[in-house]
C-alpha cells in the first residue's frame, strides 16, 4: 500500500485526477469506479476541468458505481445515481449508457446485486476504484463487521452513517435505512484502488487502515491485501499515523 500525504483536498483531487489521466491515456475506454460522499468531489472537480480544457480526453471512458440506497424512487436527487450523473458523468459530458450502477428501486434486489456484479465483470472489471471512507472506517457501505470477501449485496446503515448522511436530505427520517454496496471482495478485484480521505474527523480511521491489522472491524484495512492500493490523505486526515 502507498500512502502518499498532500497538502490539502485540493491537492489531494488534482493528484488522483492527474492518475486518473495516465491512465485514460493508456486506455481510453478504462472503466472508473466512482464513489459519492463529499470527499471525491475535489477529483471530480480537477477531471472535469483537464477535460474542458482538452488536456484529458475522456469520451470514451466508462464509470461504475460503488454503492445506491435502496428505495428511493427513480430520479431521486439523492439516489446515487441522480449524484453520479449530476457530478461526474454529465460534467464530463459522457452519455449515460456509459454508465452503470445497482437497481436499488429493483423488487428483487438480491437479483440486483447478482446482476450488478456480473455486469462488472462482463464489462472487463474496474479499472481504478475511487474510495471514500466512512469514521467508522467503511468503504462503499461495508460497515464494521462486513466480511472481507463479500460481494455486491444488500446491506443495513449504522445509526453513525445515516447521521453523517442526513447532511445531505431534509432530515434524518429521510436517509434510507438499506443499501446496495460492492462487497468488499468486488472491490478488491478492481484493477487498481485509490482511496482519498481529508480532515481530521477521519484521522483515526486512516490510522486503522494503514497501520492497523487488517480486520473485518475496518473494512478500509482490507486495502492492505491488494497488490495496487494508493491511500491519498491531507495533513488533518494523516495526524494520527505514526
Ligand atoms: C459512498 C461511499 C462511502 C463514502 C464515505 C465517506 O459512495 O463510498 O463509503 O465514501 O461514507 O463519505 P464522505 O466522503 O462524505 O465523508
Amino acid at each position: 500500500m502507498e500512502v502518499v500525504i498532500v497538502k490539502d483536498a485540493k491537492a489531494g483531487g488534482e493528484l488522483i485526477a492527474d492518475g486518473i489521466a495516465g491512465l485514460l491515456r493508456r486506455k481510453p475506454d478504462a472503466l472508473l469506479g466512482v464513489a459519492t460522499g463529499s470527499t471525491p468531489l475535489p477529483i471530480y472537480d480537477a477531471l472535469t476541468a483537464r477535460v474542458r480544457d482538452g488536456s484529458v480526453d475522456a469520451s470514451r471512458a466508462r464509470i461504475a458505481q460503488l454503492d445506491e440506497y435502496v428505495g428511493l424512487p427513480a430520479g431521486h436527487p439523492e439516489s446515487y445515481r441522480s449524484t453520479v450523473l449530476r457530478q461526474v458523468v454529465e460534467p464530463l459530458g459522457l452519455s449515460a449508457d456509459q454508465f452503470m450502477g445497482p437497481d436499488g428501486s429493483a423488487e428483487d434486489v438480491q437479483a440486483a446485486c447478482e446482476a450488478y456484479d456480473k455486469a462488472l465483470a462482463e464489462a472487463g472489471g474496474v479499472d481504478l476504484q475511487i474510495l471514500g471512507i466512512g469514521t467508522d472506517g467503511h468503504i462503499g457501505f461495508n460497515e464494521p463487521c462486513s466480511s472481507l470477501a463479500s460481494r455486491t449485496r444488500i446491506k443495513t446503515l449504522t445509526e453513525q452513517t445515516r447521521v453523517d448522511n442526513a447532511r445531505f436530505f431534509d432530515d434524518i427520517e429521510q436517509v434510507p435505512h438499506h443499501v446496495i454496496t460492492q462487497g468488499i471482495g468486488t472491490i478488491l478485484e478492481a484493477r487498481h484502488l485509490v482511496l482519498l480521505a481529508t480532515g481530521e474527523g477521519k484521522a483515526e480511521a486512516v490510522a486503522q487502515t494503514v497501520e492497523g491489522p487488517v480486520a473485518a472491524l475496518v473494512p478500509a484495512s482490507a486495502l492492505q491485501l491488494h497488490p495496487h492500493a494508493t491511500v491519498v490523505v491531507d495533513e488533518a486526515a494523516a495526524s494520527k499515523l505514526k
